[in-house]
Parts: structure tokens; C-alpha cells; sequence
């Protein structure tokens, strides 16, 4: 008999929020996780209204401290399996740390939190607990990321000397927040964002890129923070040159004033032995350059071992992920499909009190997380000191 599908319970996402679109869909995508409540938005009358105007049934909650509450009463059928934590970047702490307690898993939004403090308690409380903990760094759910982080950690690249990870965008090309826009208006206030505007926004999702595929930590960072807007108090531009864990160098950069850019997320791997290329916004296929030969593009779902650069025996998880033949695009939602999908498998073996994973291979986990926040201190600590190398926190 088929198991009963996952029960999802949402922080955040009434009134035009945008994430938690992708992110229901994809809980919806395999029909193994539903979801079933959600505390909608901050002020509990409008929660309770947005709930019931939901596209489909859904049990309203005035707050999510009222959700995680409820759920100890609940019966075992209608529990929580995990909660989805989809609000601006200052409601990311409390919700996890409170469901964590109440023993309920935990899917939240980066950055993770809003300073490594906070980060360091969250892995801290996830450790003690032994309880899952997702962070949706939805580009690592591509088909094509996972195929590039086995081609660069197998050494099929060589050693890496050089990474440009980056992520440019032109919506905040404008003082967009003096529109009220919702979007606009917390990611650009420090006191709902965190300390780097831009850079814990996008950057960190360039980061986790760079860290995912090569398997390479970023040791010291020499970090420009700009803003570009006037009258803007926190960064729109991110530039940081990166020291890398084996002595090679990486640029992680971010922007959003560059107009007509939308999505542009792209990684360049240089090996010794060739060059690997990956973009998002093009996300099917991944480049990769050797020395005197034609360039390669592998396309997911369409991909020969042993073709003379992939060996025969290629990884069989990787091969294994469910996905639709080639040349049937996918995109955005099918990568947030993929976390969901690999984060369930996790929360049923911890249900069912066997080992989880959760160790950052399928989905960026609470580890990562602080790593974005150790990264952004550094980047802060380092632009307040004219740009100068700064190391990176020691890892936790
Ligand atoms: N992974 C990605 O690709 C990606 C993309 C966009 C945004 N994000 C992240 O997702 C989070 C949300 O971003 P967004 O653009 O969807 O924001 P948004 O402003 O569109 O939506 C935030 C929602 O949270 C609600 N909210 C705020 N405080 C609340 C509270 N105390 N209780 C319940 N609801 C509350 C708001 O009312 C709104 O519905 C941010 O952390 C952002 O960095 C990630």
C-alpha cells in the first residue's frame, strides 16, 4: 500500500508573495506531499482570510507559533511532516528554531537567517536534535548542477584553478522600494534583509553554486559592497575576489542594477584540464571546453558514458534522479521539485527513526546555510576595511 503523502505546513506567502508559488507547486509536483496548513501572513485576521481563499483546502492558522502549537494535538495522520519557511529573510530565525523544538522538520528560504549568530544556533539546535533541515538553494536542483558538480569533484576538469560564479539581475535598477513594492521594500532594509542587501539575496546563491560543483570552500574574501541607488542603505552590487580551499582563486559576484538583466545566475569552472560552463537561464545543458578539441554540451536526460570525456561508470544516483527525456524543457519549478523530492526521502527515513542524509550532496542543508552567513560577515567585515583579504569564520 502507498504511503500517505507528507503534510506541508506554510510560514508566509498570503497577499502576492512570490516564492511560495514555485515552492507549493513543487510540493505538489509527485503527489507524495501536500500541503495541508499554513500561517499566511503577520497579521492573524488576514492570515485566516488568505487561507480560506486558498486555490484549495487548507487549514488557516492566525500565526505559525499558533500552527506549531496545534500540531502536538493534532492526530498522527494530520500532523506537520515538515514546515515551509517562505517570508522575508527577519522571519526566518523564530519559526525554525520553534518548530525544530516542537520536532517538526524544516524547509526555509535563504539566506538562512540574518546573522551568523542565528546561524550558529540553528545548526546547533538541527545537530542536537538530529532533525532535517532544508535550505532552498533551488539551483542545485537543476539535473544539469548535479551533473557538473560530478564532473568537477571526479577530477574530470582537473585541479581547479579559477571559478566565476555570479548572479546579475536589473530589477532594483530604480528606487523601486520608494513604490512600496513588497519585494523591494524589506530586501532593501537592512533591519528586515540582513547586513548586505544584494549579496545575502543573490550572492549567496552564487556561493552555493561555487561550493556545490567543485566541492571547495572559500578561505578569504577582499569584498566590494556598492550601492549604486542613491539613498539606497544597503548593496545593490557584490563583488568579492575569493580565495579558494586549494589554493585556487574564484569571483563571486551580484548585481541588481544592471537593467535588462533578469535572471542571469552562470558559473565558469577552469580546470587544468578544460572548462566547464553553466547557466540558469539556459539550464538544460552544460559546456564544457577541452584543450584542441570542438566544445562538448551535455543536455540532460541525453547524456553517453564512456563518449571518451564521461566514464562508463557514471554515478547511479545521478543517473537514477527522476527526470523527463530530453528536449522536454525543464526549469525553475522542476529544481525546487528535486529538493522537495530529496528532502521527503529524508524526512520519511528520520520518521521511520532510520539515518538521513541530509548532508548537503542533494540539497543545500543547515551547514550551507551558515556557511552564506560566514560568508557575508567576511564580506561586510571586508569592504569595512577598504577591500582588504579578510578569512572566512572558522568552519562551525
Ligand atoms: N530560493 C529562491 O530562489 C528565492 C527566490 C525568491 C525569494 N527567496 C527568499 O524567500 C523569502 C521570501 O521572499 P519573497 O520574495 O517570496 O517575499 P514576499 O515579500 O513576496 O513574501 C513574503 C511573505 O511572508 C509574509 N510574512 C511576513 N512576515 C510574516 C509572519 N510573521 N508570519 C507569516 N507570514 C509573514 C508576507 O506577508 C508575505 O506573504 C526570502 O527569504 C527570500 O530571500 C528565495
Amino acid at each position: 500500500m502507498s504511503q500517505r503523502p507528507l503534510n506541508v505546513g506554510l510560514v508566509g506567502g498570503g497577499k502576492g508573495a512570490f516564492i511560495v508559488q514555485p515552492h507549493q507547486k513543487a510540493i505538489h509536483f509527485d503527489g507524495t506531499r501536500r500541503v495541508t496548513a499554513a500561517a499566511l501572513f503577520p497579521d492573524p485576521k488576514v492570515a485566516l482570510e488568505e487561507a480560506a481563499n486558498w486555490p484549495y483546502p487548507i487549514k488557516g492558522y492566525g500565526s505559525y507559533d499558533e500552527m506549531i502549537a496545534a500540531n502536538a494535538t493534532l492526530p498522527a495522520d494530520q500532523k506537520l511532516d515538515y514546515i515551509l519557511i517562505v517570508t522575508p529573510n527577519f522571519v526566518h530565525f523564530d519559526p525554525a528554531m520553534k518548530a525544530m523544538k516542537a520536532g517538526i522538520p524544516v524547509f526555509c528560504e535563504k539566506p538562512l537567517c540574518m546573522n551568523l549568530q542565528e546561524a550558529e544556533e540553528l545548526v546547533k539546535t538541527s545537530r542536537q536534535l538530529n532533525i532535517p533541515f532544508c535550505v532552498a538553494h533551488t539551483y542545485v536542483g537543476h539535473w544539469t548542477s548535479r551533473l557538473s558538480r560530478y564532473i568537477v569533484r571526479s577530477g574530470l576538469l582537473g585541479d581547479v584553478r579559477w571559478v566565476d560564479s555570479y548572479y546579475i539581475q536589473g530589477w532594483l535598477a530604480t528606487k523601486l522600494e520608494a513604490t512600496g513594492q513588497m519585494q523591494a521594500t524589506w530586501r532593501t532594509n537592512p533591519k528586515l534583509a540582513g547586513g548586505s542587501g544584494c549579496g545575502g539575496d543573490i550572492g549567496t546563491h552564487a556561493l552555493m553554486q561555487l561550493r556545490f560543483i567543485t566541492g571547495l570552500n572559500v578561505t578569504d574574501v577582499a569584498a566590494h559592497l556598492e550601492m549604486f541607488v542613491e539613498g539606497r542603505p544597503i548593496d545593490d552590487h557584490f563583488t568579492v575576489y575569493c580565495k579558494l580551499s586549494n589554493g585556487g582563486k574564484a569571483l563571486v559576484r551580484a548585481s541588481q542594477i544592471c537593467i535588462g538583466k533578469k535572471n542571469d545566475l552562470g558559473i565558469l569552472v577552469a580546470g587544468t584540464k578544460g572548462t566547464l560552463q553553466w547557466r540558469q537561464e539556459d539550464p538544460e545543458s552544460i559546456t564544457i571546453c577541452l584543450p584542441n578539441q570542438p566544445d562538448r554540451i551535455y543536455y540532460r536526460g541525453a547524456v553517453t558514458p564512456g563518449d571518451g570525456f564521461l566514464p562508463k561508470d557514471m554515478p547511479a544516483d545521478l543517473m537514477a534522479e527522476p527526470t523527463i527525456p530530453s528536449g522536454h524543457p525543464e526549469a525553475f519549478h522542476d529544481a525546487f521539485a528535486r529538493l522537495h523530492r530529496c528532502f521527503e526521502a529524508d524526512v520519511r527515513a528520520w520518521k521511520a527513526g532510520k539515518p538521513f542524509k541530509c548532508d548537503g550532496a542533494k540539497y543545500a542543508n543547515v551547514e550551507d546555510g551558515w556557511m552564506g552567513l560566514a560568508f557575508i560577515e567576511a564580506c561586510i567585515k571586508s569592504n569595512a576595511a577598504k577591500s582588504a583579504w579578510t578569512p572566512m569564520p572558522k568552519s562551525i
